[in-house]
């Protein structure tokens, strides 16, 4: 089967001289991208100390006068090579300090925002004590560096980063999340001198309403490339269906960063997604000025497709050689999908001509143990759950996903909508975000910018100004994905005649009529339903800050879960919704707002990815194939006895009968997009739901009277990781007969050998336990650590206890 049935130049942009190659490339050997002149390398391990915001002499005498920035390279203390770092705590990045600082509360922060909105973590202008950190890790330069190009990639530093190489500033960045790059090779010592990059982040200000984190909390890596060479996001695949196969494009820059001039032979090769060369190549000849950087366009035509799908998510690969007098100079690979979307007004989003319904939630980047500072596999993992509810989309609100969340969508299927954080038109504004976008818009997972979220000037014209310039930006960066904005008023004006696509926060009953006034304008729910809950609490209790986790406690601008599916799934015209949120988060502590709480309640997942109730009453309408039954409450009442309770049964049966220690308490048909209620009088026992299709019994689900404690249990999310890599360990509490006991709360003490316990939680939105720490109490039954294993190969060990109950060991092996 051949990919590739035509291949043809097209036009070049003005100063390219581009070429197309005639023959086929069959026989020939192509160098493998080890062996590409570039080096990176991912710095992973770093020290790190707290400064301070106020105090010179605990800033590592950062501005200690006048003069800081009055001669190069003797900016701080700290930043020179030779500072003595021993006593900083060693690091692996992402990391994310403000997860470890302790929690304020007390007069400074009592009913102000700043306090809720971090989740009352004692950082921000009130505590200029932990609000600045500081990194230095040595980086390996050598001789034969010198003379090439070396520089840094961030993916995300929280925030104000100033970055130093050798005691010279190399770089700043302003964004808490925008990605950004710092060019180093004048600072370097090229002669076995210790070269040392150090990083002085400043958290004192925010950006979010929402918990976000501090530090290093994305990916670093190191690049040394030769001086002709792919800049940093110069690739831009993008691909188009068109009824002979697909159409795919690809523009590239390639800058002579040397004195002379350059004559650079670019070659292009693409890769199935099975990792098959695709006969043909191309050759652009480009003649290069000292300093100057040139952009040329190739295309293809591709016959029989292998697409990007939710399904399948297959990737293609195209890689870029660059030579000059026959020398290879760089090599370089992006990795793309071939797919189409569209927003329909009418009829919603398709995926490769499919309707496909946006069955999407909203998300921060926050987890419990770890903070802003996710691990890759906890990315993947996180997705994985989303995924098993039948969620296929996310909306990283509000600022750009980390591009280690978005390779996960990539690989795994999974939609996302990029949201820029700061919606303005000022230079920084636009740099973030054509920063976000050229980093971004390979991604084939990647359906809409998201230009921005409830912006005071929303519906105003000064709204609309600023953001015709935002859509024209992204445009001129990518003509190929549709801009939205979230609006939670206003639509009929400002913003909400500017973007393509239009977002609807909340007020989902709104959105009929709004489409019956503009019909030409896809829509869609850009944060819905938002039911608080408390994962395993079924009495609401103020005074415990426990909301129960039946599907009717929200706050009044949104609605429960059925509310806004009802509406959205009957209404082919609404693209999807995108709930607010998939998991629990620190900070905005809704809907109580007060210490103790430090988390919000909006999860369908709570802060570990536990599931709520809610988690089936989408999975049950999202996945409709795959029959389910989920009974609720927990079945442990004492003191209850012949007094009712509310049971509740999510699920996709066609119907469900309720039977409590045998006896039937009736069978009812299921409505579809619902769930069904019972008031039973409290015995204890075995209450037991069973669903029907057809008279046939499809699914059910128990709930028993539980023992008292007895062990632990523990599972983790892979027996066979790699060394280094994250694993998220799940423990539960059972009795005598290993039933989860759902209401258990005892401290369980985690541990590990062969590996490290970065942190712990059990998804309790009230508790103040540290999350850096290897015990934690059980919440409802269940606890979570998130567990490095060591960077080499062997068997690991962990094991969880707690007294009084059988403790439990798990041995895997990191492979
Ligand atoms: C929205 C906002 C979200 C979150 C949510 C809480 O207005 O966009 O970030 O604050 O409210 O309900």
């Amino acid at each position: 089967m051949s990919d590739f049935t035509r291949r043809e130049m097209i036009g070049t942009s003005a100063l390219a001289l581009t070429v197309a190659a005639a023959s086929p490339a069959s026989g020939q050997v192509l160098p493998s991208p080890d062996s590409s002149p570039r080096r990176r390398v991912r710095l992973q391990r770093w020290r790190f100390h707290l400064g301070h915001a106020a105090d010179v002499a605990r800033d590592f005498g950062f501005g200690r006068d006048q003069r800081t920035f009055a001669k190069a390279g003797v900016a701080a203390e700290a930043a020179m090579p030779k500072f003595e770092d021993g006593a900083w705590t060693e690091v692996e990045v992402p990391h994310d300090w403000a997860v470890a600082l302790p929690f304020a509360d007390g007069p400074l922060v009592k009913g102000s925002d700043r306090g809720a909105a971090h989740g009352f973590k004692a950082i921000g202008r009130d505590f200029p004590q932990n609000s600045i950190g500081w990194y230095r890790t040595p980086i390996a330069i050598t001789p034969a560096d010198k003379g090439r190009r070396v520089w840094l990639e961030f993916d995300g530093v929280f925030r104000d980063a100033l970055v130093f190489v050798n005691g010279y500033v190399a770089g700043r960045n302003e964004s808490g999340y925008a990605p950004f790059r710092v060019e180093i090779d004048d600072f370097l010592d090229y002669d076995g001198g210790p070269n040392v990059v150090t990083v002085r982040a400043d958290a004192s200000l925010g950006e979010g309403w929402f918990y976000e984190g501090a530090g290093i909390y994305r990916h670093v890596d190191l690049v040394v490339a030769e001086p002709v060479h792919i800049p940093q996001w110069g690739t831009f695949a993008r691909s188009e269906l068109v009824p002979d196969g697909a159409l795919v494009r690809a523009s590239t820059e390639v800058i002579n960063s040397s004195a002379e001039p350059a004559v650079a032979l670019v070659s292009q090769h693409i890769f199935t997604p099975d990792g098959r060369l695709v006969p043909g190549r191309s050759e652009s000849r480009l003649e290069l000025g000292p300093g100057e950087t040139r952009s040329f366009d190739q295309q293809w035509i591709v016959r029989t497709p292998q697409l990007w799908s939710l399904e399948q998510p297959q990737l293609y690969t195209l890689r870029n050689e660059v030579r000059l007098g026959g020398e290879l100079a760089d090599l370089t690979e992006t990795h793309f999908g071939i797919r189409d979307i569209r927003f329909d007004a009418q009829r919603g989003f398709f995926l490769n001509g499919k309707p496909t319904k946006l069955l999407g939630t909203a998300n921060h980047q926050d987890h419990a143990g770890v903070g802003a500072g996710i691990p890759d596999e906890l990315h993947r993992w996180r997705v994985a759950q989303l995924q098993e509810m039948g969620s296929n989309a996310w909306r990283s609100a509000h600022n750009p996903p980390a591009t280690a969340l978005l390779d996960a969508c990539d690989r795994m299927g999974m939609l996302m909508i990029v949201e820029q954080r700061y919606n303005s038109s000022d230079p920084e504004s636009l740099s973030q975000l054509e920063r976000i976008v050229r980093r971004d818009r390979n991604h084939p997972s990647v359906i809409l910018w998201s230009l921005g979220n409830e912006e005071p000037h929303q519906a105003s014209e000064r709204g609309a100004r600023i953001n015709t310039e935002l859509a024209a930006h992204v445009k001129r960066l990518d003509p190929t994905r549709p801009t939205t904005l979230a609006m939670d008023q206003g639509w009929d004006t400002g913003i909400g005649r500017v973007v393509d696509v239009l977002g609807f926060n909340y007020r989902t009953n709104q959105i009929e009529a709004y489409h019956s006034r503009h019909p030409e304008q896809p829509v869609y729910g850009s944060e819905t339903g938002s039911t608080v809950a408390t994962r395993g609490e079924y009495v609401n209790d103020k005074a415990r800050h426990i909301v129960r986790a039946y599907d009717t406690e929200h706050p009044w601008w949104a609605t429960t879960a059925e509310e806004w599916w009802t509406i959205a799934a009957e209404r082919p015209y609404i693209a999807g919704g995108f709930v607010w949120t998939g998991f629990d988060y620190r900070g905005e502590p809704t809907p109580f707002d007060a210490m103790p709480s430090i988390s919000s309640q909006f999860g369908i997942l709570d802060t570990c990815g536990f599931p709520k109730d809610d988690f089936y009453y989408y999975r049950a309408w999202w996945r409709p194939d795959r029959p389910l039954v989920h009974l609720l409450p927990h079945w442990n009442w004492p003191g209850r006895k012949g007094k009712p309770i509310e049971v509740w049964v999510h699920g996709n049966a066609e119907e469900v009968e309720l039977l409590l220690n045998g006896r039937s308490l009736g069978r009812k048909p299921m409505p579809r997009n619902r769930h069904l209620e019972w008031r039973v009088p409290y015995a204890p026992g075995k209450l037991e739901a069973v669903g029907y299709n057809g008279g046939q019994v499809v699914g059910r689900d128990v709930r028993e009277t539980t023992g008292a404690p007895a062990a632990v249990q523990l599972l983790a999310d892979a027996r066979l990781p790699s060394p280094g890599a994250c694993l998220i360990l799940n423990a539960a509490v059972v009795d005598g007969r290993g039933r989860v006991v759902p209401t258990a709360s005892n401290l369980l003490r985690f541990s590990a050998v062969g590996a490290t316990i970065m942190g712990v939680g059990n998804g309790n939105p009230n508790s103040l336990e540290p999350d850096v720490a290897s015990q934690r109490k059980a919440f409802n039954g269940f606890a979570q650590a998130i567990v490095r294993v060591a960077d080499h190969r062997g068997l690991v060990d962990l094991s969880v206890s707690s007294a009084g109950l059988k403790p439990a060991m798990l041995r895997i092996a990191a492979v």
